[in-house]
């Protein structure tokens, strides 16, 4: 079965079902890992991740800074502190920064051009990822032109029904939809991508969004566990499991073989070896905090975040330790999506 995946660079649904019921584990992480040495060897991309505003305008079930929660202790970053960041993460090695913060109307276009700006402008050697949701058009057109390179904007799910069970009626899929397809028109490069167990979820909307990645042909997919948050409508639901979450990043290695598949935090918040377990399935990137340390806490999306007492530097060393102890490197380069 497995064979036949990556052959095809297609799944079925009655294959996709065998996967996750365990068949062929560890066959299939071994395909995954053969294809991804194939085209970045041991390479391990790092970003770091610049989390410079828990303010949100939106109200996302799952989702720890939620409009709702008013347990939040929120918080913006300053421009200065932003470009400190950016400094600190040069100096350790960083040539990706990526801006994540939730929906805040604060930061203006201007606000965010003008950064993109200040950050090429000091680090011309560097790309600029930004995920901050859904915008025009238009606004993704000038972020473009100011010099980002990258956007992240999970999908989340791909199925209709699902997507308004994770999301309050003001949010829809077609406008997601709507966005990634403009953010690919403009010229970033892209990232898609959802939660593994998150409520409401079946193998039949993994399928849906497995068929969804192909179709959109993403350079980047971010999938990692469902984790709660106790103050969120889901908080008492169950997480998303590590066995789940590296059995569908093998998966999406075979199906789309060049992507940059992050193992991410929350895969190493639910298991203390998830990221290294997510490498050993086809991951090829991890993205350590750049973050404040009197920040860390307050951008909490799902409880017991790991990495929120540590200084990016302790982070970035603990890390190299971890990946080079199961055989791969963390490079310092800005690792591009390779295109041939
Ligand atoms: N506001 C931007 C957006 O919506 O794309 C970026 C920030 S948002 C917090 C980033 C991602 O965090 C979401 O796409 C979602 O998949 C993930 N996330 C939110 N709550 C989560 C939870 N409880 N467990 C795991 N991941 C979560
Ligand atoms: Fe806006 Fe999560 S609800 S970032």
């Amino acid at each position: 079965m497995v064979d036949e995946v990556e052959a095809k660079q297609n799944i079925g649904i009655k294959q996709l079902q065998y996967l996750l019921d365990g068949n062929e584990a560890d066959y299939l992480k071994e395909r995954a890992v053969a294809v991804r040495k194939q085209y970045y060897g041991t390479d391990v991309y790092i970003r770091g991740l610049i989390e410079f505003t828990n303010y949100c305008r939106n109200n996302c079930y799952y989702c720890g800074i939620r409009r709702g929660n008013s347990q939040v202790d929120r918080y913006r970053l300053s421009s200065k502190d932003i470009l400190d960041c950016c400094a600190e993460g040069y100096r350790l090695g960083f040539r990706t920064f990526v801006l994540q913060g939730g929906e805040d109307l604060f930061f203006t276009d201007e606000k965010i051009c003008q950064l993109i700006k200040s950050i090429k402008k000091g680090f011309p050697d560097c790309a600029v990822t930004l995920s901050i949701g859904e915008k025009s058009r238009d606004s993704y057109e000038k972020y473009f032109a100011a010099g980002a390179d990258r956007y992240l904007l999970r999908h989340e799910t791909a199925n209709y029904e699902h997507y308004r069970q994770l999301h309050p009626p003001d949010l829809s899929l077609d406008n997601r939809k709507r966005c990634l397809k403009a953010l690919k028109g403009i010229g970033y490069q892209v990232g898609a991508g959802f939660m593994v167990g998150s409520p409401g979820q079946t193998k039949e909307t993994i399928y849906e969004d497995l068929q969804f990645l192909r179709e959109l042909n993403p350079h980047m997919v971010g999938i990692g566990p469902f984790i709660p948050q106790g103050d969120t409508p889901f908080g008492k639901e169950q997480a998303g499991t590590v066995d789940m979450t590296v059995t569908l990043l093998a998966i999406i290695r075979l199906l789309l073989p060049r992507v940059l598949l992050p193992a991410t935090t929350a895969l190493g918040t639910i298991d203390t070896m998830g990221r290294e377990k997510g490498l050993m399935s086809g991951a090829n990137v991890v993205m350590p905090n750049l973050s404040p340390k009197r920040v860390r806490a307050k951008y909490a999306l799902y409880d017991k975040k790991i990495c929120t007492g540590e200084e990016a530097a302790e982070c970035i060393e603990c890390l190299k330790n971890r990946v080079g102890n199961i055989g791969y490197r963390i490079v310092c380069s800005r690792g591009d999506y390779i295109d041939r």
